[in-house]
């Protein structure tokens, strides 16, 4: 499609649910002409009725009329449905394309089908930019976290219009940047939600350790996590936290959060996030127990079926709740530095995998403002790895070692009380055995190893020789040094 008269529009956006028309009405705000266009008319009709006078739309009925407004390089931006969705607008959309426009993906998408469309689209001299985009419905319209991947030829034109729109550090600097070809986006995007389940499972057990353990109540509860919020764990999630402990059910007068039912639901973000963690072989416990959490609380049958069956302690009381809730605290923000220690280790890991080279202070910077895991310790994280991007873990920073060591005993009194008092702590004590696992000298593999050298021959490395080795357990016992 030649570009026609009317071609007038920076960019465009497909999908007017909230999260697309809160996106477009943030491309306006910023001085933008934007596109719009969703597949039901009336949803496009409806945004510019209630929205149309906060800047220059140009609303589409069709695609053609769509892509007929976008100055080249065109740039379509979908907000859809991850999935089947995506596919069929990208097949509705490429042969009204030409070379060098781009088609940006702001949805979830796993960074797999990202590569592969990516590389699809490619062919045809389109741009595919895989987007993360995080901030929920009022990061959209004020400022999202924007993780682009794609081409760096496509960030030329794309990167200042998401600079301008992206939430902005408390140095000023946008939280977009480019993170590496392809999947690179949508991957450090996924890790992001990896470690936003992490954060809020921790969090979780936090409130429950001080409800059940110290018998406090949701509001004393919500003053505490507006006061943690106040210092070192100052975060976006503890922030809501104590707006969500300190809301009444309009309806009982109850505890909001005592007529919620206590089961969490997922998409699959932080399902993704394992399991890519598995394949790289990159041990994010933290993450993978978040996730698992979440399944058991939602295992209807088997909390149901057990109800009454399995015994333990009920719950023992803390003597000295205040020591407890620091604590607690102490214990939080040791278990979470870990969480961000194993997302960044998992981000390294892809990037060398597929080729993406990523410096780990980019989506630490990207991550300050706008989005769902933002907060105040990410500064230092981002001076981290700026200064020494080959550091061996997050943990290995000295600001960072010294934190977690200082925690250290607070947090094995923490699970060591969770334990005793029958309340699960699976983030805690994750986190916790990853440092005793970091931190030990030697592991328990040398037996795994001699195992399974026993039952398959599947040999050995000794401590005090180069080589590898088997032992000829059947036989005389003898060692045989294998080439
Ligand atoms: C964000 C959020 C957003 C959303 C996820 C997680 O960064 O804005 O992570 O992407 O909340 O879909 O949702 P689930 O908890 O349902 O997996």
């Amino acid at each position: 499609m030649s570009e026609s008269t009317n071609a007038r529009a920076d960019i465009g956006v497909i999908g007017m649910a909230v999260m697309g028309s809160n996106l477009a009405r943030n491309f306006a705000h910023h001085g933008f002409t934007v596109a719009v266009y969703n597949r039901s008319p009336q949803r496009t009709r409806d945004m510019i009725a209630e929205h149309g006078s906060e800047g220059d739309f140009v609303p589409a009925e069709t695609l053609e009329e769509f892509v007929g407004s976008l100055k080249r390089p065109r740039k379509a931006m979908l907000m859809v449905k991850a999935g089947r969705g995506t596919d069929a607008v990208i097949e509705e959309l490429k042969p009204l394309l030409e070379p060098g426009d781009m088609i940006i993906d702001g949805g979830n998408a796993h960074f797999s089908d990202t590569m592969e469309r990516e590389a699809a689209l490619r062919e045809h001299d389109i741009h595919f930019v895989g987007t993360g985009v995080s901030g929920g419905e009022e990061g959209a319209l004020k400022g999202p976290s924007i993780m682009p991947g794609g081409s760096v030829e496509s960030y030329e034109s794309l990167g200042p219009i998401l600079e301008a729109v992206a939430a902005k550090a408390p140095d000023g600097t946008p939280c977009c940047a480019h993170l590496g070809p392809d999947g690179a986006g949508h991957f450090v995007k996924m890790v992001h939600n990896g470690i936003e389940y992490s954060d809020m499972q921790l969090i979780g057990e936090a409130y429950d350790l001080m409800r059940r353990g110290a018998g406090m109540e949701p509001t004393e509860l919500a003053d505490i996590f507006s006061e943690w919020n106040q210092g070192e764990l100052d975060s976006y999630l503890i922030e809501i936290t104590s707006e969500v402990l300190g809301h009444t059910d309009p309806v009982t007068k109850q505890p909001f959060i005592d007529i919620v039912v206590d089961q969490a639901g997922q998409k699959g973000t932080g399902r993704w996030t394992v399991q890519s963690a598995l394949d790289l072989g990159v041990p994010v416990t933290g993450i993978a127990e978040a996730t698992f959490a979440r399944a058991l609380s939602s295992g209807v049958p088997q909390r149901e079926g057990l109800k009454g069956l399995l015994d333990g302690p009920n719950t023992q009381t803390v003597d000295t709740p205040k020591e407890f809730v620091e604590d607690i605290r102490q214990a939080l923000y040791a278990s979470k530095i870990v969480a961000y220690a194993q997302g960044f280790d998992q981000i390294r890991a892809a990037g060398k995998e597929y080729g993406w080279d990523i410096d780990l202070g980019l989506p630490a910077a990207l991550w300050r403002a706008g989005c769902i895991i933002r907060a105040k310790f990410l500064d230092d994280i981002t001076a981290v790895w700026k200064a020494d991007p080959n550091l061996p873990s997050l943990l290995a920073a000295p600001r960072f070692a010294d934190i977690v060591n200082q925690a250290s005993e607070s947090w094995r009194r923490v699970v060591a009380f969770a334990v005793t008092a029958g309340i699960p702590v699976p983030g805690f004590s994750a986190a916790l055995a990853y440092f005793d696992g970091l931190r030990s000298n030697r592991l328990p593999a040398a037996l795994v190893q001699g195992q399974r050298d026993f039952f398959g021959a599947h040999t050995y490395r000794r401590v005090d020789a180069e080589g590898v080795f088997h032992t000829d357990w059947s036989g005389d016992r003898s060692e045989i040094k294998m080439d």
